[in-house]
């Protein structure tokens, strides 16, 4: 059974003009203008049960809609969302059972209440067993080193320690569709790390959906096993991770260590076919269409072979490459 469907799913906001100069000083005169902003146009897609899908994107370019439609925020100007067999707006109780949300510029917790109490407050609304929630609790507070801090207020908690807490608050019910809005925003890489660890293992000890947006492009490649990339509104790339990088990425490197980087060198590097190249000091940088590079590594071997000190062929990361595809904005 599909777990999320949506069918040309659109969200535009209606926002108030600005008025600036005279027509702001006299502003009850004139009448309201507004514009209308399309954050999300026509995204149609499925997700099953298992599905950790990463939404990439940048700013603007409808992530943090997208997440507030499908977990049931706000209502979809047009088309349609079903998450779970429920339409998320309507906002079923066994909807909210089924769904966790941790946005880290926006809070979930009562501040006034300490970790505790609001952990406490969570599992009788969702009427989560006592012995699951205290083994929930207990087990993911130690992992995120967060556990002496669980009877501090809210509000007295850093910005790290909060978040923490989110992720833990949002795990209680163990829900069924988990949606991240830059959960490692803001945090060290100590944390980061374990925020990754425990999704992923929450991820693989049950069947649920996740979905995540962060700049944190690590996150994605830990946590996702497949992306939708979406500018300006858009879905551009709906698939899974590795065969956006094999598709996306034609080039290859070549790195050369030589002695003395001489004119004959330089000559016989660029008569390679290449796509470009760099020499700094007795470095050589080589980029080279993925399909040649054996044949150019071998030429290269062969008609440098007492030049060189050391030849390496480096694949880029994958953050590196997403990172790439979306500045240069090559996904279209
Ligand atoms: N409440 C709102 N009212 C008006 N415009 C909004 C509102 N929320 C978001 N937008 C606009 O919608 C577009 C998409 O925003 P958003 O979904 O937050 O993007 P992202 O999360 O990818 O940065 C942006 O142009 C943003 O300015
Ligand atoms: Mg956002």
């Amino acid at each position: 059974m599909r777990s999320i469907i949506t069918q040309n799913l659109s969200r535009v906001y209606k926002s108030p003009v600005e008025k600036t100069g005279l027509a702001r000083s006299a502003k009850g005169l004139f009448r309201k203008e507004f514009k209308y902003i399309n954050a999300v146009t026509d995204m149609s897609f499925c997700a099953e049960h298992g599905d950790k899908i990463g939404i990439l994107g940048l700013n603007g370019a409808g992530k943090s809609t997208l997440i507030k439609m499908l977990c049931g925020i706000i209502a979809p100007t047009s088309g349609s969302v079903v998450v779970g067999g429920y339409t998320p707006f309507q906002k079923k109780n066994d909807f909210l059972r089924l769904v966790s949300l941790v946005a880290g510029n926006k809070s979930q917790l009562n501040p006034d209440l300490s970790a505790w109490d609001n952990f406490r407050f969570l599992k009788s609304i969702y009427r989560v067993p006592e012995r699951q929630f205290s083994e929930t609790a207990r087990k993911l507070t130690l992992l995120l080193e967060c556990a002496n801090l669980i009877d501090k207020q809210i509000r007295r908690l850093s910005f790290g320690e909060r978040i923490k807490m989110e992720i833990v608050a949002a795990l209680i019910h163990r829900p069924k569709f988990l949606f991240l809005d830059e959960p490692t925003i803001g945090l060290d890489v100590r944390s980061q790390e374990s925020i990754r660890k425990i999704l992923s293992d929450y991820c693989a000890e049950g069947d649920a959906v996740l979905f995540v947006t962060s700049h944190n492009l690590s996150d994605i490649v830990d946590l996702c096993n497949r992306i939708l990339v979406i500018d300006g509104g858009t879905l551009r790339y709906d698939g899974g991770l590795a065969a956006f990088c094999a598709h996306y990425n034609t080039t290859s490197e070549i790195n050369i260590e030589v002695e003395n980087c001489t004119p004959r060198i330089r000559e016989i590097v660029a008569g390679t076919g290449i796509v470009d190249c760099d020499f700094t000091g007795n470095m050589i940088r080589i980029q080279v269409e993925k399909t040649f590079i054996t044949t150019v590594f071998r030429e290269l071997i062969q008609k440098l072979s007492n030049d060189i000190n050391k030849i390496q062929i480096i694949e880029p990361r994958t953050e590196d490459l997403l990172k790439e595809l979306l500045i240069k904005g090559k996904v279209k």
